[in-house]
């Protein structure tokens, strides 16, 4: 075959595939009803692959292969808002959706108008601008005037077409700017979550944080792997089509390939209207996302000029926000928590009662300050709420409902778990159990240090913890090091095979990285993350525990709460001691490309002679000694090399006499970077 007949087949079979491999991509992201299974879908997708490969100059940017092309940015573009992106005007109040409606009235006197009330999703404000079909900009909303342009970002989101549907049979306009929601489904959140517990990562307060932080990540080959989903409701520029209404804005867009919101209704006047926002409260549980209230929109498009907008909103639409849910329950107990700094947390013990789609049983108190000032009592009916819509609250006492024989609740004298003397430092209003032996504090200080996130020893689960502490082996992370074979025998449960095992995963732990053991330490508000920044700065432990406050703060990620916490904890005696021990029990608390580096040359024996123009002679001595060798005064036999400064001695005259390798202070510098 010529090369264009190759081509022209080529060509073919490529866009077959890429028109194949989007309609998948629809049916199963947007439709959610795949007519494939996943192995012929990748199938596809790697034929799609091998043949872009053989045709580099056949790739096209609307190919589905290019998804997670983009490179990392250092930062994002700007990207101007040909029609400024507006807001919501919002309101809790029913009476207010009335006044909404009596406006509307009097701005269009005589005219028939009627209202559309879809869910308002709570994501992230995004629009896309498509010229001739073809994803061209994604960005957020930023002031509403300008955004990021997070294209690269938007692209990874396989529900958004990179083109438009080719069976819609619609004209497509030339250009239109589609908005809408990027958001993280509710399920994708809380398996994020679990991930990120379990490597140690900050957890996302909520899937509107988690979609916001993942946008905003400056590579898209991180966010393609975050849980990302998107509805669209709204469009700016619009070249080359007539949309009369809202409700044929919402078909058109699913004509072209978007998901728009999955539910909304029609309604002829403002009390239909609210009877769908109560119809759509009832169900806000059903969706995928989490939605913050709904929105009422006039239908009529036409209307929209007359209408006009304030600076910050459209007069045409308005947005009715569902207070968050609340449940009530009686509080049968008040239990202590021991975490791992001995902080002492009440929490509620309740009767199951659902909420938002899960069932509560237990609810934090905060503080002893907290169930004072809310006079909190056993027995009590109590209202819950979901703070941040995950840790559960107990928000009030509904107290019509006493019956006289609940109990005033005071906190412990003492530790719950250890007996130990609990104080209260005049900072904070948290009590702490003092006791560093606690064992509720060393467990879960044990199971930190163990974590995957951490140490990542293998095997060291709650129940062994739990073991090894009760049985006194335990005490402090050291105590790990020094453990026998014959010690965890002795446990229960504990064959040979398992006790050789756990030892083996706590000693491959000794050659873990740097950033692990320093997360490992627990340091407060020191995550994997800033572990791994201060890992990459200061490079040893010995470095980090000397930084003061401002060489911390000048670290990116490290803010002056971190930084004190570091300081803190360092300065602790028992802290030093901690890390003194573990040093002697072999953990190396150098970064591992140091380390490597570390008996670079060893063995090697160096002579200076002359004067070197960039180190003294301490200097260069110390270079040397750092990385395994060793520094002598006269030459012998034994020299590895000779450096050589300006006005060399007679050493020079000596080496070259035994054959000794000649380096000039260049190749020094070199051989010892
Ligand atoms: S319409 C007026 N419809 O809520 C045209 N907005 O609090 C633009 N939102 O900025 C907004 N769901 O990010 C519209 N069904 C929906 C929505 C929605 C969520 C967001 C949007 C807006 C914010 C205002």
């Amino acid at each position: 075959m010529s090369r264009n007949e190759d081509d022209k087949t080529a060509i073919e079979r490529i866009s077959q595939l890429r028109r194949e491999i989007e309609r998948h991509n629809y049916l199963y992201y947007v439709l959610a009803n795949p007519e494939i299974s996943d192995r012929q879908y990748d199938a596809l997708y790697e034929e799609l692959q091998t043949l872009e490969q053989q045709y580099p100059h056949l790739v096209t940017p609307d190919s589905p292969t290019m998804r997670v092309g983009g490179e990392p940015l250092s930062d994002f573009k700007n990207v101007k808002h040909t029609m400024p992106m507006l807001s919501l005007s919002n309101t809790y109040v029913r009476e207010e959706l009335l006044d909404f409606d009596a406006r509307i009235q009097r701005l269009l006197p005589g005219k028939i108008i009627s209202y559309i009330v879809e869910p308002k999703i709570d994501g992230v404000a995004v629009s896309l601008r498509y010229e001739k079909q073809l994803l061209v900009t994604g960005s957020t909303r930023g002031d509403g005037k300008t955004g990021d342009d997070i294209t690269g970002n938007i692209r990874t989101i396989r529900s958004i077409p990179l083109r438009f549907r080719s069976d819609s049979d619609l004209q497509a306009p030339e250009i239109i700017e589609v908005r809408g929601e990027v958001y993280m489904p509710k399920k994708g959140f809380v398996e994020l979550n679990q991930e990120r517990r379990k490597k140690g990562s900050e957890l996302f307060a909520n899937p509107r944080n988690a979609a916001a932080g993942s946008l905003k990540l400056l590579d898209p080959g991180l966010v393609a792997r975050r849980p990302l989903d998107a509805v669209f409701y709204s469009v700016g520029e619009l070249e080359g089509l007539n949309l009369a209404t809202h409700e044929e804005l919402l078909e058109t867009l699913k004509t072209f390939g978007f998901k728009t919101v999955p539910r909304y209704w029609k309604c002829g006047n403002i009390n239909e209207a609210l009877d769908a926002l109560e119809h759509l409260r009832d169900m806000r549980q059903d969706f995928p996302f989490e939605i913050d209230g709904g929105v009422i929109k006039v239908n009529e498009r036409t209307f929209y000029p007359t209408l006009g907008a304030t600076a910050k909103s459209h007069r045409w639409a308005v947005a009715y926000k569902y207070e968050p849910e609340h449940a009530e329950t009686t509080l049968r107990d008040i239990t202590i928590q021991v975490g791992r700094t001995g902080v002492l947390t009440p929490v509620a013990e309740l009767d199951p009662v659902p909420l938002e789609g899960s069932v509560i049983s237990r609810a934090t108190l905060h503080n002893a300050d907290e169930i004072k000032r809310k006079d909190i009592r056993i027995g009590d009916r109590v209202i819950i709420q979901k703070a941040g819509q995950v840790i559960p609250a107990v928000i009030e006492v509904n107290k019509s409902a006493r019956t006289g024989n609940e109990k005033i609740f005071s906190m412990p004298p003492s530790c719950p778990v250890c007996g130990g003397p609990i104080t209260q430092s005049e900072k904070e209003v948290a009590l702490r159990c003092e006791n560093m032996q606690c064992p509720a504090q060393i467990k879960r200080w044990i199971n930190h240090f163990a974590s995957r996130g951490a140490m990542d020893i293998d095997g060291l689960g709650d129940a062994l913890v739990e073991q090894l502490v009760a049985s006194g082996l335990v005490t402090e992370p050291t105590d790990l090091y020094n453990l026998t074979k014959e010690q965890v025998m002795n446990l229960e449960r504990m064959g040979e095979k398992s006790s050789e095992n756990l030892i083996n995963a706590i000693n491959a732990g000794k050659h873990r990285d740097l950033w692990r053991i320093i997360f490992a330490l627990g340091i407060r508000h020191v995550g994997a993350r800033s572990a791994q920044v201060l890992e990459q700065h200061f490079k040893n432990i010995d470095s980090l525990m000397s930084a003061d406050q401002e060489t911390l703060e000048t670290i990116p990620d490290i803010g002056p709460v971190v930084a004190r916490s570091i300081l803190d904890f360092f300065r602790s005696d028992r802290n030093q001691k901690l890390i003194k021990r573990l040093k002697e029990s072999g953990l190396k608390m150098i970064a591992i490309t140091i380390r490597e580096n570390q008996n670079k040359l060893a063995g090697q024996i160096f002579v200076l002679t002359g004067t070197l123009s960039s180190l003294t002679r301490e200097q260069a001595g110390e270079r040397i000694l750092a990385l395994g060798g060793k520094v002598s005064d006269s030459v012998s036999t034994k020299t590895t090399y000779i450096v050589t400064g300006s006005e060399p001695g007679s050493k020079l005259a000596k080496a070259r006499k035994l054959g000794i390798q000649v380096i000039d202070e260049e190749q020094f510098l070199k051989l010892t970077e």
